[in-house]
Parts: structure tokens; sequence; C-alpha cells
């Protein structure tokens, strides 16, 4: 019985690399339609109004005093930077890190907004001199917002919808710089959000800032989404003016990929159907930390339920849904001690039953490894997607050389992960084959969306024309 469920498991996770390419013309495809404005478009492509990415210190437009606010990854994080201009790359930073309490995740906007806003105003209270404003000058803040958002402007944005844990009422349609900057001046703090971001285009800013050949920017974290530079004349439906730059980075909102081709389990059907978004966000719950962990719960519960795989008795605990996080689920798939003794640990302590035999501890871990590769290799095909639509999947066929291109990654999932993160590079190799793929680099970018905000609010800033 333990062998057919397994078998079933294996066959239904299951990422041939002939699936893996399909997947990618699909979303290529559902890119395309995203960018024509499609109604019917799984992506949404969003604009992100950036059209002019950081210069860093060898032109060094970017300098002066700048404020950054991260908010939907793990954990809420305020920041400052002194930016350097052409003498340093950031002359100095420093940030705080808060984990949002978890009732504020479904609460009510003004009680975000408020908890976020108090976070910023006592952060900024502890600023020292060694941080320089200009006299007269007010402070400005990139506001990272991790989140699909219809940005109006550089600076103002209307949520489309909660992804992740946060469900709150009130919020969608609202736009979350003006319920920012409310909540700011009910704490009394003076301050300017001159830039709004996802936190894949922050990702994508802060990368190009250290490197100029960085061209698109991936999160594996609590969710997943892409960010890439696209030429403004291929977005049907941007109406605007042509930017100087003749480019406009896009928020893919890739999360929100649905395709026949995706190999849907049973457990990922169940799981969506119970979560807070049903129907939606279906190629990031199978891959992003927020749900691999949950995945392989609901596989061993029902290896528990069929099969007696803790013993005849179901263990309660196995019940309770996310109760077996991505960060143990991590350390029970990378434990290679002989006697799987880690993983042993772990579930005593998150399933509550004592003294697994070694079966049922390599069992365990080889579940976790089908869950973690198949998340692994679809991230794999999604970034194989988007070098297709830049056209930097292959060696020109007119003989000029490959240029070098730099995926800039970030979140906890592809920083802590490593069987996760080198399956990933592993299967994005295979995908280009070797010629092209010897001139990718994938690059922890790690926090840098955060700088990536602050060097945005910088080149928007209000006295951009002084600095
Ligand atoms: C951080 C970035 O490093 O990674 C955030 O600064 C991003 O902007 C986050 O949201 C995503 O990772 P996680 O694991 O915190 O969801
Ligand atoms: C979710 C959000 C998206 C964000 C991603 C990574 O998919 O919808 O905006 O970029 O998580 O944090």
């Amino acid at each position: 019985k333990v062998a057919a469920v397994i078998e079933d498991v294996e066959r239904t996770l299951a990422t041939p690399t002939a699936l893996l390419r399909g997947i990618s013309d699909a979303l290529v495809l559902e890119m395309e339609r995203g960018l024509r404005g499609d109604m019917h478009s799984q992506l949404k492509m969003l604009i992100s109004y950036v059209d002019n990415l950081p210069t860093g210190p060898s032109v060094g437009d970017e300098h002066g005093l700048f404020y950054a606010l991260d908010l939907g990854g793990t954990n809420f994080r305020v920041l400052r930077v002194q930016l350097g201009g052409r003498e340093k790359r950031v002359a100095k930073q420093q940030y705080q890190e808060v984990s949002i309490p978890p009732h504020l995740m479904v609460g009510t906007s003004l009680e975000l907004f408020d908890f976020i806003a108090a976070v910023l105003a006592k952060f900024v209270e502890t600023e020292g001199d060694e941080f320089h404003l200009p006299m007269g000058r007010q402070r400005e803040l990139g506001f990272t917002f991790s989140f699909p958002v219809n940005q109006l402007s550089i600076s103002s944005g209307t949520l489309i919808k909660w992804t992740k844990g946060f469900s709150i009422n009130g919020t969608v349609g609202e736009d979350v710089v003006a319920e920012l900057s409310k909540a700011m001046e009910r704490q009394g703090l003076d301050m300017k959000v001159t830039a709004l971001v996802n936190d894949t285009v922050g990702t994508l800013a802060g990368g190009r800032y250290m490197d100029n050949d960085v061209v698109a920017a991936v999160i594996l974290g609590t969710g997943t989404n892409a960010a890439y530079v696209e030429h403004a004349n291929a977005i049907p439906k941007w109406t605007g003016l042509l930017p100087k730059s003749g480019n406009m980075v896009i928020n893919t909102e890739w999360g929100s990929f649905k395709s026949d081709k995706l190999p849907l389990s049973e457990y990922d059907k169940a799981l969506d159907f119970e979560s807070l978004n049903p129907g939606e966000q279906i190629y990031e719950k199978l891959i992003s930390g927020m749900y691999l962990g949950e995945i392989v719960r609901r596989i061993l519960l029902k290896l528990a339920h069929d099969a007696a795989l803790f013993g005849d008795v179901v263990p309660a605990k196995l019940e309770l849904p996310f109760v077996l996080r991505t960060p143990d689920m991590s350390a029970m798939h990378h434990d290679a001690s002989h006697d799987l003794k880690i993983l042993g640990s772990k579930l005593k302590d998150i399933v509550g039953v004592a003294d697994t035999s070694l079966e049922v501890r390599y069992i365990t871990r080889h579940i976790c490894d089908i869950v973690a590769e198949r998340g692994a290799r679809l991230a794999a095909a999604g970034i194989y997607g988007i070098l297709k639509k830049l056209g930097r999947d292959k060696v020109p066929t007119d003989g000029s050389p490959m240029q070098r291109t730099v995926v800039a990654l970030d979140g906890g999932l592809y920083e802590h992960y490593k069987k996760f993160s080198s399956c990933l590079e592993a299967t994005l190799s295979d995908l280009l084959g070797d010629e092209a793929s010897s001139s990718l680099v994938a690059k922890l970018a790690n926090d840098g969306s955060g700088i990536g905000a602050a060097l945005l609010a910088a080149s928007h800033s209000q006295y951009a024309d002084i600095y």
C-alpha cells in the first residue's frame, strides 16, 4: 500500500524536461497576452513605471539619504541608506526587521498600516549623525509592497488582490501609498513615498546597481514572482510616451500562472481548495515556501491514513494544516546522517511520533525530495520562459557572441533550501544547453530589494533636479 501511494505521488508530480519546455512556452504565450492587456490573460504583466534602472557608482546618479520599507515577505523591514554617488556604492546603511503579528495579516487595513508606520516612525527617531539630510528637505521613502498592484504612477497604485498569507478587508482597490501616507501622518511622521515597487522590481533595481548585466529578478520565498526589463514598444497596452531608455520593467506576477500542463496532484487541488485564495496563484502554490511543507504534510497524511505509515493511529498533529513548515521540510530533506537522526527528531517534534523506523524516515525524505524537486524544476521552467521572451535562451545564429545574462534571485527558499536552489540551477542549465548556460549567471541578491527601493526613491526624488 505504501509503495502504491508513493508511486502515484511520483507519477502525478513528475516534471520531465519535455513537459517543462511546454510549460515555458505556455508561460511565454501568457506573458504576451498580458502585455497586450488581454482580459483573460493569467499573467497581469504589470507596468512598474520604472523605465530607468539605477546606474551604479560608475555614473553615480544616486546619492543622499533615503528610507525603504519592505512589506510582504516573511518579515517586515525598514531600512535607511546613505547613497554615496560616485564615491561609494552604499556609503552607509542600517535596517531593522520585525515579524508581522499574524493577526494583522488577516485584520484591518488601518491596523496593518498603523503598525508599519509606527515601526518606521520609531526607526526614524534612531537616525544618527552619520546620516545626512540637507536642511529643509523632507525625508523620502521607497515602499516595497510585495503584492499585485495596478500602478498609477511610480509613486501610487491600487491593490489588485492580497496573496500569500494576507487577507485583509477593505484594501483591494485602494491606493496603498495613500493608506501608508495617512498612517505616517497619524504617527506625526513627515515623509514622502517617492517610489512604490514590487519586491521583484526592487530586487531588479538593486541587482542592476551592482551588476549591469542583470535583466531579470526572481523571488523564491514565501511567494514567487519575477520581473524583467521589456522593450517599451513590445508592450501594446502601454499608452504613455515612449520612455527615453526605450525600456520598461514589467512585474509578471507569474505566481498566478495556470495551465493544464502544470502537474497538479490531488494534494495540490485539496490545498488550493482549502486556501485563503482558492483557484488563484496556482503556480505559486506548487513552488513557493509558503506551500511546499504543506504539500509534504498532505502526502504524509495520506500515507498515514491509507497505509498506516505512522502505525495504527493517525497522528493528530499531522491533521493540522501548515504544521509542517518549509524550513522544517528543508532540514529533513538535507539530513545526510546514516540514521536520519535530524529527520527523526523533526518528525517527533512536528508530527508527534517518537521512534520512527529508518524506513519511515527514508520515505519521508523521499517525499520531501519529490515535492522540492517539482517546485525547483517548475521555477527553472519559469526562468527559462523569461529568457526566451528576452531572446537570451540560445546562442545567436548570426555568429555574434552570446551576451552575459544575469538573473538576480532572492527569497528565503532560494537562499536557504540548498537542494532546491541547486536543482533549479541544474534544471536551468539542462534547459538552456551547455553553450547558452555558460553565459547565464544566477545570482543571489540577498536583501537587494530594500536597497533597490531606496535607489528608486532616489531617482524619483522630488529634489532629483537639485541632487
Ligand atoms: C527579501 C527581500 O530578501 O526577500 C524582500 O528583501 C522579499 O523584498 C523577500 O519579499 C522574499 O523572501 P521571503 O522568504 O521573506 O518571502
Ligand atoms: C506573491 C505576490 C507578488 C510577490 C511574490 C513574492 O506572488 O503576489 O507580488 O512578488 O509573492 O514575494
